[in-house]
């Protein structure tokens, strides 16, 4: 049904482009104007619901949180927790009955009690419904982090989820409505927002050293092909090699997408309006998938649907641009590009980092006069725990930031540094990019989320007591 939609609304963008070219007739049989398709329509707020934008909650002395699937991730989680004050962990649950046990035993060689242990591919239900957890943290495969997220809102319980927080444009709505009819807290777990290059970034941009911010690129380049075809020690039931094998476009475009939508204040006086986006056909896995296992094997013949890059563009409302790369298939350094550029400065992470300023912005400032901007612009929230975060670690300390502060802002009843909003606008790219990347780079309206209180706030603010 919807690809029939996308071919007619394509259909009349053509017929109506006919009669709408440009002036210059030379131009006029050339050029088609294509408006942006809005092939997913925004579905009008309930009477009486209301937006959750700086949402506040009861503050709670003593989170109780339940942490479910304990893979690769979610084990770390468990770790770096016990690092913070007034946290209970009262339930683990995996359907891995060892991966619990380990989760346990990091509690008990802590010092801390033993949780509630949960091993059924349901039991997520059941720990949504008790009545003593005030925090539900998911960390299984992507297909549940929006059931389990909505199931707990339902049930009264606050939810910290794994990125992506949904798959798909009916899942992102899905949070947003169950959020604001609940008015509980849904936050996307964007650890890289608190990386320190990229805070740093956000306090500079917000003091104004780089002007008015036009433009901005974050990507996911990580080549995770021997994760992927790892059968036996890689992500359970090889979960991310079939969403590899299923779906084109941006799989996976939070990690990027955060720290530049933070710094161009998206939803906070700007919007995300419209998007293009292409992908190369697929080259790499097949390539990869014959050296590992051979030419006649089945993972040789599989027909992965995933282009090796996709690039996305994306034009707000206030007329800038964000460019967004995701490639886990190909054999390249580690990047979420991170470039910032502004009217009066530009910044960027990747390769190298780099601070570029009026006027002379033709090259690099030096390491030493670059290494001294950093430190005078540590954002407020890390200069108390920076110490401590990349003690405990988890991606240099970012991870740990980002607990810290969500319990911090928890216990202290402040609004949370991302908000549901985020979490759907930074996740509806990966059925956007699919849809636009499958149709020729057609342009797509993306929705707005907040539907119209996108401009009620004017910057992000990452709030302190
Ligand atoms: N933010 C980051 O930097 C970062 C890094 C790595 C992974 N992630 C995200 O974390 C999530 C988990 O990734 P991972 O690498 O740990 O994958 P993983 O495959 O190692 O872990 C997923 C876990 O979910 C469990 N599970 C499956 N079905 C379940 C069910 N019904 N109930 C409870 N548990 C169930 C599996 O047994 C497994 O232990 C993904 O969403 C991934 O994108 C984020």
């Amino acid at each position: 049904m919807r690809a029939v939609i996308i071919k007619l609304s394509v259909l009349l963008t053509l017929v109506l482009s006919f009669y709408s070219c440009s002036d210059n007739p030379k131009e006029k049989k050339n050029i088609l104007v294509n408006q942006a398709q809005e092939v997913f329509t925004v579905p009008k707020r309930a009477a009486g619901q209301k937006d959750v934008i700086e949402l506040t909650c009861e503050p709670i002395d003593t989170v109780r949180m339940a942490i479910i699937g304990l893979g690769m991730r979610g084990i770390g989680a468990v770790n770096r927790y016990t690092f913070i004050e007034n946290v209970k962990i009262v339930a683990l649950c995996d359907v891995v009955p060892e991966n619990v046990e380990k989760s346990q035993q990091i509690l008990i060689d802590k010092g801390f009690p033993k949780a509630d242990s949960y091993t059924g591919e349901e039991d997520w239900k059941k720990i949504c419904e008790r009545t003593d957890i005030d925090l539900i943290y998911v960390c299984t495969h992507w297909d549940l982090h929006t059931p389990i997220a909505v199931y707990a809102m339902e049930h009264g319980k606050h939810i910290a989820t794994e990125v992506p927080a949904a798959l798909t444009i009916a899942e992102c709505w899905q949070l947003v409505e169950t959020a604001e009819k609940t008015q509980k807290h849904c936050i996307q777990l964007e650890n890289c927002i608190y990386d320190f290059f990229e805070i740093t970034t956000l306090n500079m941009a917000q003091q104004g050293l780089f002007g008015e911010i036009v433009h901005a690129e974050g990507a996911y380049i990580h080549d995770l092909r021997w994760l992927n075809f790892e059968e036996n020690r890689g992500y359970w039931n090889m979960w991310r090699l079939k969403h590899l094998e299923k779906t084109d476009g941006n799989t996976y475009p939070t990690h990027g997408l955060g720290p530049v939508s933070h710094v161009m204040n998206i939803h906070r006086g700007d919007k995300m309006n419209y998007l293009v986006s292409m992908s190369t056909n697929q080259f790499g896995m097949s390539a990869y998938a014959k050296k590992k296992f051979g030419d006649s094997s089945d993972y040789a013949k599989r027909n992965y649907q995933k282009g090796d890059m996709n690039t996305s563009i994306i034009k707000t409302e206030k007329g800038k641009t964000i460019m967004l790369q995701h490639d886990v298939t190909s054999p390249r350094p580690y990047s979420r590009l991170h470039t910032i550029s502004g009217t009066k400065g530009f910044v960027q992470k990747y390769p190298r980092e780099g601070i570029a300023l009026d006027p002379n912005a033709h090259h690099f400032l030096s390491d030493e006069k670059r290494d001294s901007i950093l430190k005078l612009y540590v954002h407020p929230i890390v200069k108390d725990i920076e110490e401590k975060a990349k003690e405990v670690g988890g991606h240099g300390g970012m991870d740990f930031i980002m607990d810290y502060r969500l319990i911090y802002c928890l216990r202290n009843g402040l609004p949370l540094d991302q908000d549901v909003y985020d979490a759907a606008e930074w996740s509806s790219i990966i059925e956007l990019s699919k849809i636009s990347a499958t149709n020729q780079g057609i342009s797509l309206k993306i929705p707005d989320f907040t539907r119209g209180a996108w401009d009620k706030v004017k910057k992000v603010t990452y709030y302190q007591k």
